[in-house]
Protein backbone atom coordinates (compact mmCIF):
# COMPACT_ATOMS: atom_id res chain seq x y z
CA UNK A 1 0.00 0.00 0.00
CA UNK A 2 1.30 3.25 -1.04
CA UNK A 3 0.44 6.29 1.32
CA UNK A 4 -0.05 9.92 -1.04
CA UNK A 5 -1.67 11.56 1.68
CA UNK A 6 -1.30 12.48 5.48
CA UNK A 7 -3.15 14.09 7.85
CA UNK A 8 -2.48 14.76 11.34
CA UNK A 9 -5.09 16.28 13.51
CA UNK A 10 -3.47 18.29 16.22
CA UNK A 11 -1.36 20.97 15.60
CA UNK A 12 0.84 20.85 18.88
CA UNK A 13 4.50 19.97 20.20
CA UNK A 14 4.00 16.45 18.85
CA UNK A 15 1.95 16.52 15.50
CA UNK A 16 3.57 20.12 14.65
CA UNK A 17 7.53 18.98 14.72
CA UNK A 18 6.65 15.24 13.59
CA UNK A 19 4.59 16.13 10.59
CA UNK A 20 7.10 18.70 9.54
CA UNK A 21 9.86 15.86 9.64
CA UNK A 22 7.75 13.43 7.64
CA UNK A 23 7.01 15.71 5.20
CA UNK A 24 10.59 17.05 4.55
CA UNK A 25 11.76 13.52 3.92
CA UNK A 26 9.16 12.24 2.10
CA UNK A 27 8.82 14.60 -0.50
CA UNK A 28 6.28 12.34 -2.53
CA UNK A 29 3.81 12.27 0.14
CA UNK A 30 1.74 15.06 0.88
CA UNK A 31 0.75 16.16 4.83
CA UNK A 32 -1.60 18.11 6.19
CA UNK A 33 -1.60 19.21 9.94
CA UNK A 34 -5.32 20.40 11.05
CA UNK A 35 -6.38 21.90 14.19
CA UNK A 36 -9.50 23.71 15.32
CA UNK A 37 -7.19 26.54 17.37
CA UNK A 38 -7.58 28.69 14.25
CA UNK A 39 -4.36 30.92 15.99
CA UNK A 40 -2.34 27.74 16.14
CA UNK A 41 -3.01 27.39 12.78
CA UNK A 42 -2.14 31.09 11.63
CA UNK A 43 0.75 30.89 13.52
CA UNK A 44 2.36 27.74 11.59
CA UNK A 45 1.24 29.69 8.49
CA UNK A 46 3.20 33.00 9.27
CA UNK A 47 5.09 34.21 6.44
CA UNK A 48 7.89 34.85 8.93
CA UNK A 49 8.87 30.99 9.89
CA UNK A 50 10.55 31.78 13.20
CA UNK A 51 6.97 32.82 13.85
CA UNK A 52 5.89 29.29 13.66
CA UNK A 53 3.51 28.52 17.36
CA UNK A 54 6.63 26.22 18.97
CA UNK A 55 9.79 27.25 19.64
CA UNK A 56 12.67 24.31 18.64
CA UNK A 57 15.89 24.42 17.42
CA UNK A 58 15.88 23.67 13.61
CA UNK A 59 12.30 23.35 13.61
CA UNK A 60 11.56 26.82 11.49
CA UNK A 61 14.30 25.56 8.79
CA UNK A 62 12.17 22.66 8.43
CA UNK A 63 8.63 23.96 8.11
CA UNK A 64 10.84 26.34 5.84
CA UNK A 65 11.82 24.41 3.39
CA UNK A 66 8.83 21.98 3.23
CA UNK A 67 5.63 24.36 3.76
CA UNK A 68 3.16 24.88 0.94
CA UNK A 69 5.22 22.06 -1.17
CA UNK A 70 4.37 19.08 1.00
CA UNK A 71 3.38 20.44 4.11
CA UNK A 72 0.24 21.95 4.81
CA UNK A 73 -1.35 23.53 8.32
CA UNK A 74 -5.24 23.77 7.78
CA UNK A 75 -8.15 24.29 9.77
CA UNK A 76 -10.50 22.38 7.42
CA UNK A 77 -10.61 18.92 9.41
CA UNK A 78 -12.90 16.99 7.55
CA UNK A 79 -11.42 18.11 4.58
CA UNK A 80 -8.15 16.43 5.29
CA UNK A 81 -9.44 13.74 7.27
CA UNK A 82 -11.51 13.21 3.79
CA UNK A 83 -8.47 12.96 1.83
CA UNK A 84 -6.08 11.16 3.59
CA UNK A 85 -5.33 7.29 3.23
CA UNK A 86 -3.34 7.78 6.36
CA UNK A 87 -4.76 9.96 9.87
CA UNK A 88 -2.41 10.71 13.00
CA UNK A 89 -4.18 11.78 16.26
CA UNK A 90 -2.18 14.12 18.21
CA UNK A 91 -4.14 15.75 20.20
CA UNK A 92 -3.77 16.88 23.95
CA UNK A 93 -4.72 13.91 26.44
CA UNK A 94 -4.33 15.97 30.14
CA UNK A 95 -5.06 14.49 32.89
CA UNK A 96 -8.69 13.86 34.27
CA UNK A 97 -9.88 17.32 35.95
CA UNK A 98 -13.03 15.41 37.19
CA UNK A 99 -15.15 12.73 37.78
CA UNK A 100 -14.08 9.05 37.94
CA UNK A 101 -10.42 9.04 37.80
CA UNK A 102 -10.14 12.40 38.34
CA UNK A 103 -6.18 13.71 38.89
CA UNK A 104 -5.41 10.44 37.08
CA UNK A 105 -6.43 8.92 34.51
CA UNK A 106 -6.24 10.87 31.39
CA UNK A 107 -9.06 12.26 29.99
CA UNK A 108 -9.91 10.81 25.93
CA UNK A 109 -12.43 13.43 25.23
CA UNK A 110 -10.75 14.99 22.30
CA UNK A 111 -9.35 11.75 20.97
CA UNK A 112 -13.14 10.17 21.06
CA UNK A 113 -14.18 13.69 19.40
CA UNK A 114 -11.67 12.68 16.86
CA UNK A 115 -12.34 9.23 16.32
CA UNK A 116 -16.42 10.31 16.02
CA UNK A 117 -14.78 12.60 13.62
CA UNK A 118 -13.05 9.89 11.36
CA UNK A 119 -15.90 8.13 11.36
CA UNK A 120 -18.30 10.62 10.46
CA UNK A 121 -16.55 12.04 7.27
CA UNK A 122 -14.94 9.21 6.22
CA UNK A 123 -15.41 8.01 2.60
CA UNK A 124 -12.45 5.76 1.99
CA UNK A 125 -10.58 2.93 3.64
CA UNK A 126 -7.95 4.53 6.30
CA UNK A 127 -4.97 3.87 8.39
CA UNK A 128 -5.64 5.62 11.91
CA UNK A 129 -2.66 6.41 14.21
CA UNK A 130 -2.54 6.99 17.90
CA UNK A 131 0.36 9.58 18.43
CA UNK A 132 -0.62 10.95 21.61
CA UNK A 133 0.16 9.39 24.48
CA UNK A 134 -2.61 7.21 25.89
CA UNK A 135 -3.58 4.60 28.10
CA UNK A 136 -3.10 1.04 27.01
CA UNK A 137 -6.07 -0.29 25.22
CA UNK A 138 -7.16 2.60 24.30
CA UNK A 139 -6.79 1.68 20.35
CA UNK A 140 -9.41 -0.86 21.57
CA UNK A 141 -11.91 2.22 22.30
CA UNK A 142 -10.96 3.45 18.90
CA UNK A 143 -11.40 0.33 16.93
CA UNK A 144 -15.10 0.13 18.43
CA UNK A 145 -15.84 3.95 17.50
CA UNK A 146 -14.91 3.56 14.16
CA UNK A 147 -16.25 0.72 13.36
CA UNK A 148 -19.26 0.92 14.76
CA UNK A 149 -20.49 4.26 13.49
CA UNK A 150 -19.00 4.20 10.51
CA UNK A 151 -20.08 4.33 6.43
CA UNK A 152 -18.83 1.10 6.15
CA UNK A 153 -15.33 1.94 5.12
CA UNK A 154 -12.76 -0.11 7.11
CA UNK A 155 -9.91 1.07 9.54
CA UNK A 156 -6.42 -0.28 10.22
CA UNK A 157 -5.93 1.29 14.16
CA UNK A 158 -2.07 1.49 14.74
CA UNK A 159 0.25 2.99 17.73
CA UNK A 160 3.17 4.78 16.78
CA UNK A 161 4.31 6.48 20.23
CA UNK A 162 5.98 9.49 20.15
CA UNK A 163 9.35 9.76 22.00
CA UNK A 164 11.18 12.78 20.94
CA UNK A 165 11.69 15.32 24.09
CA UNK A 166 11.18 18.87 23.47
CA UNK A 167 14.03 20.96 22.94
CA UNK A 168 16.00 18.42 20.86
CA UNK A 169 12.88 17.21 18.80
CA UNK A 170 14.35 18.01 15.52
CA UNK A 171 17.32 15.71 15.95
CA UNK A 172 15.39 13.16 17.86
CA UNK A 173 12.75 12.87 14.77
CA UNK A 174 15.64 12.80 12.25
CA UNK A 175 17.86 10.69 14.51
CA UNK A 176 15.19 8.37 16.85
CA UNK A 177 16.89 5.85 18.89
CA UNK A 178 14.09 3.71 17.44
CA UNK A 179 10.60 4.02 15.85
CA UNK A 180 7.90 1.75 17.74
CA UNK A 181 5.05 0.74 15.70
CA UNK A 182 2.02 -1.08 16.97
CA UNK A 183 -0.74 -2.77 15.12
CA UNK A 184 -2.88 -6.07 14.67
CA UNK A 185 0.20 -7.74 12.78
CA UNK A 186 -2.26 -11.16 13.40
CA UNK A 187 -4.19 -10.03 10.34
CA UNK A 188 -3.05 -9.57 6.72
CA UNK A 189 -4.85 -6.32 6.48
CA UNK A 190 -3.23 -5.31 10.51
CA UNK A 191 0.29 -6.51 8.88
CA UNK A 192 -0.06 -4.41 5.58
CA UNK A 193 -1.01 -1.27 7.58
CA UNK A 194 2.44 -1.78 9.62
CA UNK A 195 3.93 -2.23 6.67
CA UNK A 196 2.83 1.40 5.33
CA UNK A 197 3.60 3.14 8.12
CA UNK A 198 7.21 1.32 8.08
CA UNK A 199 7.71 2.49 4.52
CA UNK A 200 7.07 6.15 6.12
CA UNK A 201 9.68 6.12 8.19
CA UNK A 202 12.31 3.81 6.07
CA UNK A 203 12.17 7.10 4.13
CA UNK A 204 15.01 8.03 6.97
CA UNK A 205 15.18 6.00 9.69
CA UNK A 206 17.47 2.19 9.47
CA UNK A 207 14.99 -0.56 9.14
CA UNK A 208 16.36 -2.60 12.21
CA UNK A 209 15.67 0.93 13.87
CA UNK A 210 11.94 0.18 13.09
CA UNK A 211 10.40 -2.36 15.82
CA UNK A 212 6.68 -3.48 15.58
CA UNK A 213 4.91 -4.86 18.09
CA UNK A 214 1.14 -6.01 18.98
CA UNK A 215 -0.73 -2.20 20.26
CA UNK A 216 -0.57 -3.20 23.08
CA UNK A 217 2.93 -3.64 23.68
CA UNK A 218 3.63 -0.63 21.94
CA UNK A 219 1.14 1.92 24.23
CA UNK A 220 2.63 0.46 27.64
CA UNK A 221 6.04 0.56 25.91
CA UNK A 222 5.75 4.35 25.72
CA UNK A 223 4.35 4.85 29.01
CA UNK A 224 6.51 2.61 30.66
CA UNK A 225 9.67 4.89 28.65
CA UNK A 226 8.59 7.34 30.14
CA UNK A 227 8.35 5.90 34.12
CA UNK A 228 11.88 4.72 33.53
CA UNK A 229 12.49 8.01 32.57
CA UNK A 230 11.14 10.36 35.25
CA UNK A 231 12.23 7.22 37.79
CA UNK A 232 15.96 7.99 37.53
CA UNK A 233 15.40 11.91 38.05
CA UNK A 234 13.79 11.32 40.96
CA UNK A 235 16.40 8.76 42.30
CA UNK A 236 18.80 11.00 41.96
CA UNK A 237 16.88 13.74 43.52
CA UNK A 238 15.87 11.84 46.19
CA UNK A 239 19.77 11.54 46.47
CA UNK A 240 20.36 14.89 46.02
CA UNK A 241 18.59 15.99 49.47
CA UNK A 242 20.89 13.21 50.93
CA UNK A 243 24.10 15.26 49.39
CA UNK A 244 23.30 18.26 50.95
CA UNK A 245 23.17 16.51 54.88
CA UNK A 246 26.13 14.46 54.35
CA UNK A 247 28.40 16.63 52.19
CA UNK A 248 28.56 14.30 49.38
CA UNK A 249 28.33 16.33 46.10
CA UNK A 250 25.33 15.15 44.12
CA UNK A 251 27.19 15.78 40.60
CA UNK A 252 30.35 13.51 41.84
CA UNK A 253 27.64 10.74 42.95
CA UNK A 254 26.15 10.79 39.50
CA UNK A 255 29.08 10.51 37.70
CA UNK A 256 30.69 7.70 39.44
CA UNK A 257 26.97 5.70 39.37
CA UNK A 258 25.96 6.55 35.47
CA UNK A 259 30.04 5.32 34.65
CA UNK A 260 28.32 2.20 35.23
CA UNK A 261 27.86 1.16 31.58
CA UNK A 262 24.93 -1.09 33.84
CA UNK A 263 23.13 1.70 34.51
CA UNK A 264 24.78 4.94 31.94
CA UNK A 265 25.00 9.03 32.14
CA UNK A 266 21.85 10.09 31.03
CA UNK A 267 18.77 11.40 32.95
CA UNK A 268 20.84 11.77 36.35
CA UNK A 269 21.12 15.12 36.65
CA UNK A 270 19.06 16.42 39.57
CA UNK A 271 16.95 19.25 39.44
CA UNK A 272 13.98 21.41 41.40
CA UNK A 273 12.15 18.50 39.50
CA UNK A 274 11.16 17.08 36.05
CA UNK A 275 8.24 19.42 34.48
CA UNK A 276 6.99 18.79 31.33
CA UNK A 277 3.69 17.24 29.45
CA UNK A 278 4.92 13.52 29.85
CA UNK A 279 6.29 12.36 33.13
CA UNK A 280 3.76 13.13 35.38
CA UNK A 281 0.60 12.39 33.15
CA UNK A 282 2.24 9.28 32.28
CA UNK A 283 2.98 8.24 35.64
CA UNK A 284 -0.58 8.79 36.46
CA UNK A 285 -1.88 6.89 34.17
CA UNK A 286 0.46 3.55 34.69
CA UNK A 287 -0.51 4.00 38.70
CA UNK A 288 -4.53 4.04 37.28
CA UNK A 289 -3.68 1.25 35.29
CA UNK A 290 -2.56 -0.82 38.23
CA UNK A 291 -5.13 0.62 40.48
CA UNK A 292 -8.40 -0.73 37.99
CA UNK A 293 -6.59 -4.15 37.84
CA UNK A 294 -6.27 -3.80 41.93
CA UNK A 295 -2.17 -4.39 41.45
CA UNK A 296 -2.30 -2.18 44.45
CA UNK A 297 1.53 -2.48 45.26
CA UNK A 298 2.57 -1.56 41.03
CA UNK A 299 0.73 1.29 41.90
CA UNK A 300 1.96 2.33 44.75
CA UNK A 301 5.67 2.17 43.35
CA UNK A 302 5.35 4.51 40.75
CA UNK A 303 3.49 7.20 42.89
CA UNK A 304 6.73 7.24 44.76
CA UNK A 305 7.89 8.60 41.94
CA UNK A 306 5.67 11.71 41.72
CA UNK A 307 5.54 11.88 45.65
CA UNK A 308 9.34 12.59 45.34
CA UNK A 309 9.15 15.27 42.47
CA UNK A 310 6.72 17.10 44.26
CA UNK A 311 8.71 17.07 47.78
CA UNK A 312 11.82 17.91 45.85
CA UNK A 313 9.69 21.18 44.37
CA UNK A 314 8.81 22.19 47.68
CA UNK A 315 11.68 21.74 49.61
CA UNK A 316 13.55 24.06 46.87
CA UNK A 317 10.76 26.61 47.41
CA UNK A 318 11.01 26.23 51.34
CA UNK A 319 14.88 26.34 51.47
CA UNK A 320 14.53 29.77 49.82
CA UNK A 321 12.06 31.22 52.53
CA UNK A 322 14.27 29.51 55.19
CA UNK A 323 17.67 31.15 54.32
CA UNK A 324 15.68 34.25 53.59
CA UNK A 325 15.94 34.60 57.84
CA UNK A 326 12.38 32.42 57.78
CA UNK A 327 9.94 35.76 55.41
CA UNK A 328 9.78 36.67 52.02
CA UNK A 329 6.38 38.51 52.73
CA UNK A 330 6.89 41.93 50.70
CA UNK A 331 10.34 40.33 49.40
CA UNK A 332 11.25 40.70 45.30
CA UNK A 333 12.41 37.12 44.45
CA UNK A 334 13.51 36.98 40.77
CA UNK A 335 13.07 34.01 39.05
CA UNK A 336 15.06 33.38 35.48
CA UNK A 337 13.73 30.42 33.50
CA UNK A 338 10.20 29.48 33.50
CA UNK A 339 10.24 26.83 30.68
CA UNK A 340 10.40 23.36 31.78
CA UNK A 341 13.59 22.76 30.48
CA UNK A 342 15.71 24.66 28.10
CA UNK A 343 15.09 24.88 24.65
CA UNK A 344 11.47 24.97 24.28
CA UNK A 345 8.36 27.56 25.05
CA UNK A 346 6.49 24.58 26.26
CA UNK A 347 5.86 25.34 30.91
CA UNK A 348 3.40 22.37 31.04
CA UNK A 349 3.76 21.69 34.76
CA UNK A 350 6.71 23.44 35.00
CA UNK A 351 8.84 23.27 38.49
CA UNK A 352 8.48 26.72 38.23
CA UNK A 353 4.98 27.18 38.68
CA UNK A 354 5.02 25.18 41.69
CA UNK A 355 8.11 27.17 43.10
CA UNK A 356 6.08 30.36 42.43
CA UNK A 357 2.77 29.05 43.97
CA UNK A 358 4.55 27.96 47.15
CA UNK A 359 6.64 31.68 47.15
CA UNK A 360 3.39 33.72 46.55
CA UNK A 361 1.76 31.53 49.46
CA UNK A 362 4.50 33.25 51.56
CA UNK A 363 3.69 36.44 49.82
CA UNK A 364 6.80 37.16 48.23
CA UNK A 365 6.76 39.65 45.45
CA UNK A 366 7.64 37.38 42.37
CA UNK A 367 9.78 39.10 39.37
CA UNK A 368 9.78 36.66 36.14
CA UNK A 369 11.99 36.10 33.20
CA UNK A 370 12.25 33.64 30.52
CA UNK A 371 13.51 34.00 27.30
CA UNK A 372 10.99 32.48 25.26
CA UNK A 373 7.91 32.05 27.82
CA UNK A 374 5.07 34.99 26.93
CA UNK A 375 3.72 36.90 30.05
CA UNK A 376 0.32 35.43 29.07
CA UNK A 377 1.70 32.14 29.43
CA UNK A 378 3.17 32.80 32.41
CA UNK A 379 -0.18 34.37 34.36
CA UNK A 380 -2.23 31.22 32.46
CA UNK A 381 -0.33 29.02 34.22
CA UNK A 382 -0.62 30.12 37.54
CA UNK A 383 -4.22 31.02 37.29
CA UNK A 384 -4.86 27.49 36.14
CA UNK A 385 -3.96 26.45 39.51
CA UNK A 386 -6.37 28.24 40.98
CA UNK A 387 -4.80 29.10 44.54
CA UNK A 388 -5.84 32.42 44.20
CA UNK A 389 -7.24 35.09 42.22
CA UNK A 390 -6.05 37.01 38.64
CA UNK A 391 -6.34 40.17 40.22
CA UNK A 392 -3.84 38.68 43.12
CA UNK A 393 -1.47 37.32 40.33
CA UNK A 394 -1.22 40.28 38.43
CA UNK A 395 -0.42 41.96 41.69
CA UNK A 396 1.90 40.16 43.06
CA UNK A 397 3.86 39.10 39.79
CA UNK A 398 5.97 40.65 36.88
CA UNK A 399 6.84 39.57 33.60
CA UNK A 400 10.01 41.52 32.21
CA UNK A 401 11.89 40.90 29.16
CA UNK A 402 15.57 41.98 30.72
CA UNK A 403 17.25 39.55 33.10
CA UNK A 404 18.86 42.07 34.74
CA UNK A 405 15.97 44.39 35.22
CA UNK A 406 14.50 41.15 36.81
CA UNK A 407 17.44 41.12 39.41
CA UNK A 408 17.43 44.62 40.36
CA UNK A 409 16.78 45.42 44.04
CA UNK A 410 16.28 41.35 44.06
CA UNK A 411 16.70 40.17 47.75
CA UNK A 412 16.63 36.62 45.89
CA UNK A 413 17.40 34.98 42.33
CA UNK A 414 16.08 31.78 41.61
CA UNK A 415 17.47 29.57 38.48
CA UNK A 416 14.71 27.23 37.22
CA UNK A 417 15.15 26.46 33.92
CA UNK A 418 18.94 25.60 32.76
CA UNK A 419 18.69 28.02 29.94
CA UNK A 420 22.48 28.45 28.60
CA UNK A 421 22.23 32.56 28.37
CA UNK A 422 22.38 32.60 32.59
CA UNK A 423 25.80 31.73 32.01
CA UNK A 424 27.11 34.09 30.51
CA UNK A 425 24.98 36.95 32.16
CA UNK A 426 27.27 39.60 33.62
CA UNK A 427 26.72 38.27 37.19
CA UNK A 428 29.14 40.91 39.01
CA UNK A 429 26.39 43.54 37.73
CA UNK A 430 23.51 41.45 38.54
CA UNK A 431 25.44 40.94 42.34
CA UNK A 432 25.70 44.97 42.73
CA UNK A 433 22.15 45.91 41.71
CA UNK A 434 20.71 43.21 44.40
CA UNK A 435 19.70 43.78 47.79
CA UNK A 436 22.85 42.04 50.42
CA UNK A 437 23.06 39.54 51.33
CA UNK A 438 22.17 39.15 47.57
CA UNK A 439 21.21 35.18 48.05
CA UNK A 440 21.56 33.06 44.69
CA UNK A 441 19.51 29.57 44.33
CA UNK A 442 20.77 27.65 41.59
CA UNK A 443 17.90 24.96 40.73
CA UNK A 444 19.87 23.56 37.62
CA UNK A 445 22.69 22.85 39.13
CA UNK A 446 23.81 25.79 36.26
CA UNK A 447 26.08 28.06 37.68
CA UNK A 448 29.65 28.16 38.86
CA UNK A 449 29.82 28.08 42.26
CA UNK A 450 33.38 29.38 42.91
CA UNK A 451 32.66 32.12 40.77
CA UNK A 452 29.44 32.78 42.03
CA UNK A 453 30.79 33.06 45.81
CA UNK A 454 33.91 35.32 44.90
CA UNK A 455 31.61 37.84 43.34
CA UNK A 456 29.89 38.01 47.14
CA UNK A 457 26.13 35.68 46.67
CA UNK A 458 25.18 33.91 49.00
CA UNK A 459 25.17 30.57 46.64
CA UNK A 460 22.50 27.47 46.99
CA UNK A 461 22.63 24.99 44.53
CA UNK A 462 20.57 21.51 44.88
CA UNK A 463 22.66 18.61 46.31
C1 LIG B 1 9.93 13.16 27.69
C2 LIG B 1 10.68 11.94 27.13
O1 LIG B 1 12.08 12.15 27.25
C3 LIG B 1 10.30 11.73 25.67
O2 LIG B 1 10.89 10.55 25.16
C4 LIG B 1 8.78 11.62 25.55
O3 LIG B 1 8.39 11.51 24.21
C5 LIG B 1 8.11 12.84 26.18
O4 LIG B 1 8.54 13.01 27.53
P1 LIG B 1 10.25 15.81 27.54
O5 LIG B 1 9.24 15.87 28.63
O6 LIG B 1 10.04 16.66 26.33
O7 LIG B 1 10.39 14.30 26.98
O8 LIG B 1 11.70 16.21 28.12
P2 LIG B 1 12.81 15.43 28.95
O9 LIG B 1 14.11 15.79 28.35
O10 LIG B 1 12.53 14.01 29.09
O11 LIG B 1 12.77 16.15 30.37
C6 LIG B 1 11.67 16.02 31.26
C7 LIG B 1 11.92 16.76 32.55
O12 LIG B 1 12.93 16.10 33.33
C8 LIG B 1 12.42 18.19 32.36
O13 LIG B 1 11.78 19.03 33.29
C9 LIG B 1 13.90 18.08 32.63
O14 LIG B 1 14.45 19.30 33.08
C10 LIG B 1 13.93 17.02 33.71
N1 LIG B 1 15.21 16.30 33.80
C11 LIG B 1 15.65 15.53 32.76
C12 LIG B 1 15.99 16.41 34.96
O15 LIG B 1 15.61 17.09 35.90
N2 LIG B 1 17.16 15.72 35.02
C13 LIG B 1 17.62 14.94 34.01
O16 LIG B 1 18.71 14.35 34.15
C14 LIG B 1 16.84 14.85 32.82
P1 LIG C 1 0.94 17.67 22.39
O1 LIG C 1 2.09 18.04 23.28
O2 LIG C 1 0.42 16.29 22.69
O3 LIG C 1 1.23 17.88 20.94
P2 LIG C 1 -0.67 20.10 22.40
O4 LIG C 1 -1.65 20.58 23.41
O5 LIG C 1 0.56 20.90 22.11
O6 LIG C 1 -0.31 18.60 22.81
O7 LIG C 1 -1.41 19.93 20.99
C1 LIG C 1 -2.63 19.30 20.80
C2 LIG C 1 -3.45 20.08 19.75
O8 LIG C 1 -4.60 19.30 19.40
C3 LIG C 1 -3.97 21.43 20.21
O9 LIG C 1 -3.47 22.45 19.36
C4 LIG C 1 -5.52 21.30 20.10
O10 LIG C 1 -6.14 22.49 19.64
C5 LIG C 1 -5.66 20.20 19.06
N1 LIG C 1 -6.95 19.49 19.11
C6 LIG C 1 -7.57 18.97 20.19
N2 LIG C 1 -8.73 18.38 19.82
C7 LIG C 1 -8.85 18.53 18.48
C8 LIG C 1 -9.83 18.13 17.49
N3 LIG C 1 -10.92 17.43 17.83
N4 LIG C 1 -9.61 18.46 16.19
C9 LIG C 1 -8.50 19.16 15.84
N5 LIG C 1 -7.54 19.55 16.71
C10 LIG C 1 -7.72 19.25 18.02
Amino acid sequence: MKIKNICCIGAGYVGGPTMAVIAQKCPEINVTVVDINEKRIAAWNDENVENIPIYEPGLSKVVEEARDRNLFFSTDVDKAIDQADMIFISVNTPTKTYGMGKGMAADLKFIELCARQIARVSTSDKIVIEKSTLPVRTAEALKNILENTGNGVSFQILSNPEFLAEGTAVEDLMQPDRVLIGGDIDTEKGKEAVQALVDVYAHWVPKEQILTTNVWSSELSKLTANAFLAQRVSSINAMSELCEKTGADVNEVAKAVGMDSRIGPKFLKSSVGFGGSCFQKDILNLVYIAKSFGLNEVADYWEQVITMNDHQKKRFALNIVRTLFNTVSGKKIALLGWAFKKDTNDTRESAAIYVSDYLLNEQADIVIYDPKVTEEQIYADLNYLGTRSEEENIARVTVLSNPYEVCENAHAIAVLTEWDEFKDYDWQRIYDGMLKPAFLFDGRQLLNRKKKEDIGFEFYAIG
